[in-house]
């Protein structure tokens, strides 16, 4: 069988609102390749053990058993470019793209066994795929170590902040320029100096800052990057 070392993975790691899933669709587009978003992943748990109770006085082993107990799929769907997730075969209907729920995702997050538990999740998700683009915190150091190319997407907490907040304007919902600025500081906080996989860039990987970057200039470095790397 393929493993996860044969197929060409790009790897997208950075701070919440830098552009890694606007990057990741980008780049799997152009390649051909499929994409695997763990921060929904993180989502789903924190959202899930926020419903069962377990995140008022968080159990290690309970997040764990949730976790390794949770029956997950991706299906592609083209209509809205992007990927549908499926629990128990039920598509997920739930906004898990909140910053409430990626406060929950990030507290989850902390946990050396909520972590090991998804970590095999992951890597199956590699095989027998023509290349995929993961983006993540820990997708290049951890998850997927050996990948071809690694790219980690920064961005200051102010130009994150910032665009958080157009995309809530425009989308027409309420929106608090300090709040979500004060929720990005607090997230990176715990991301980058919780003790496992912290969220940093590989030795290997190219650093984009995105502050004051389009997208496009975005993709270009990236893409060019990975043509470097011998991903064509
Ligand atoms: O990328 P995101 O904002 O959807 O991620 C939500 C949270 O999940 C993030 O604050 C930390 C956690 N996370 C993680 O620890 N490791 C990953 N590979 C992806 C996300």
């Amino acid at each position: 069988m393929k493993t996860h070392h044969q197929t060409p993975i790009i790897t997208i790691d950075g701070p919440s609102g830098a552009g890694k899933g606007t990057l990741a669709f980008r780049l799997a587009k152009q390649y051909g390749f499929e994409l695997l978003d763990s921060g929904a992943l993180y989502r789903i748990v924190g959202l899930m053990a926020h419903q069962a109770g377990l995140l008022d006085k968080p159990d290690e082993d309970k997040l764990a058993e949730l976790t390794s107990t949770l029956n997950l799929s991706f299906r592609i769907n083209n209509n809205s470019q992007s990927v549908d997730i499926y629990i128990d075969e039920q598509p997920l209907l739930a906004d898990i793209r909140n910053e409430t729920v990626g406060g929950y995702a990030s507290v989850v997050a902390t946990f050396a066994k909520v972590r090991t538990a998804l970590l095999q999740l992951q890597r199956n998700i590699a095989i027998n795929k023509t290349g995929l683009v993961a983006d993540g915190r820990d997708m290049g150091t951890v998850v997927f170590a050996n990948a071809a190319a690694k790219i980690y997407l920064t961005a200051d907490s102010q130009a994150r902040a910032k665009r958080r907040y157009e995309q809530l304007i425009n989308a027409g919902k309420p929106a608090d320029y300090q709040a979500i600025l004060a929720d990005i500081i607090a997230r990176d906080d715990r991301d980058e100096n919780r003790a496992i996989a912290p969220s940093r860039p590989a030795d290997d990987a190219l650093v984009i800052d995105s502050s004051s970057l389009t997208a496009d200039e975005v993709f270009h470095q990236a893409w060019q990057f990975c043509q470097q790397q011998g991903i064509v």
